[in-house]
């Protein structure tokens, strides 16, 4: 009995493995728009694809990053500068597309561009605080997709977009993981909708990898400003322990993984194998711990957080 169930499960996972290895064909004369290209996952992403051949069009924020960027790839990719909250900016960078693509259409969208600051207790924020984040990482992936999305049904390619393990169990207030989860929401309805265009969906699922993202120096200081401006009733709440446990638990951000590449290697396969996976969870922090919480009843992931995080002062 066991035996035959083992059998089972080593064939099934020796088709998967040999499903997901096949690869699309002619690599070379697909285009990729990625957004976010300045630093982190977006920077490497661009990299890597470049080396391996595909035409790289990168969206940068600014000159600087962008101007790098093509300091250390080859003269086939190419740069754009892209605010994904501006409609202007959006329009302008698919213009700039439809000119590079041509007939062929789009093969790839990442939409990877995000921001987590503020991040703060929910109490100790403002609408706009919520605002900034949402504005960037969901409303920014909705339009870029929204504007692109014509380009990439030509290609019959693919939509890859960045949402984190946050985007399954929120384990902070603000904006951030609001946006993962709403990104994650999007992206379901997108992919049932393109299930009969050839369009395929997949979502990125990144535990926590050391980018400018998850800098504790900065956000040590947006954690400061939120706290400096929180009224004296919700100060008297919360406390000063609550202040410097969460601070110490911030510097421990420090330590996360460096190997950025356990998110493009997931990116890529997304973007270049004949049958991608809809989900890829990045990490062993997001494959062993944050995923397996996401599925426990919530009286027990809350239970665990409730047991690791700080406290406030008060329970009134
Ligand atoms: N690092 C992690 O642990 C982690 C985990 C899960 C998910 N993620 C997600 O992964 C994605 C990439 O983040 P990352 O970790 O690689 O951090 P990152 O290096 O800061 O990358 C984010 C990129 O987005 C750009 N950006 C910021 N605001 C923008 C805007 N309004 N328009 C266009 N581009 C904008 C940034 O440009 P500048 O550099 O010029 O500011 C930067 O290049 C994000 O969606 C993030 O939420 C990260």
């Amino acid at each position: 009995m066991w035996l035959y169930l083992a059998t089972l499960v080593g064939l099934y996972y020796l088709l998967r493995w040999y499903r997901e290895r096949q690869v699309v064909s002619h690599l070379r004369d697909k285009y990729v728009f990625i957004t976010g290209c300045d630093s982190g996952f977006g920077n490497l992403l661009a990299r890597q694809l470049d080396l391996r051949g595909l035409r790289v069009l990168a969206a940068c924020l600014t000159e600087k990053g962008a101007e790098q960027l093509r300091g250390q790839t080859s003269d086939r990719l190419e740069t754009v500068i892209l605010d994904v909250t501006k409609t202007d900016s959006i329009a302008a960078a698919t213009k700039w597309v439809k000119e590079h693509t041509g007939d062929k259409g789009l093969w790839g969208l990442v939409n990877n561009a995000g921001i987590s600051l503020p991040t703060a207790p929910n109490e100790w924020l403002t609408k706009q605080d919520f605002v900034k984040v949402l504005d960037v990482n969901l409303l920014g992936v909705i339009e870029v997709t929204l504007y692109l999305l014509p380009l990439v049904r030509k290609a019959r390619g693919r939509v890859v977009n960045v949402s984190s393990v946050l985007g399954r169990i929120n384990l902070y207030g603000g904006g951030y993981g609001i946006s993962k989860y709403g990104v994650q929401a999007f992206s379901d309805s997108l992919r049932r909708e393109l299930s009969h265009s050839g369009v395929k969906v997949a979502i990125i699922e990144p535990g926590y990898f050391k980018t400018p993202v998850t800098d504790p120096e900065l956000i040590f200081r947006s954690f400061q400003e939120t706290w400096n401006r929180a009224s004296p009733e919700v100060k008297e709440i919360y406390g000063e322990k609550y202040f410097a446990s969460s601070m110490k638990m911030i510097g421990s951000l420090e330590k996360c993984t460096q190997d950025l590449s356990l998110v493009t290697e997931c990116m890529e396969h997304a973007l270049t194998a004949r049958h991608p996976r809809t989900r890829y969870s990045a990490g062993w922090d997001a494959k062993l711990l944050y995923i397996p919480m996401s599925y426990m009843p919530t009286v027990l992931s809350d239970a665990v957080i409730h047991w690791i995080a700080p406290r406030p002062a008060k329970s009134v």
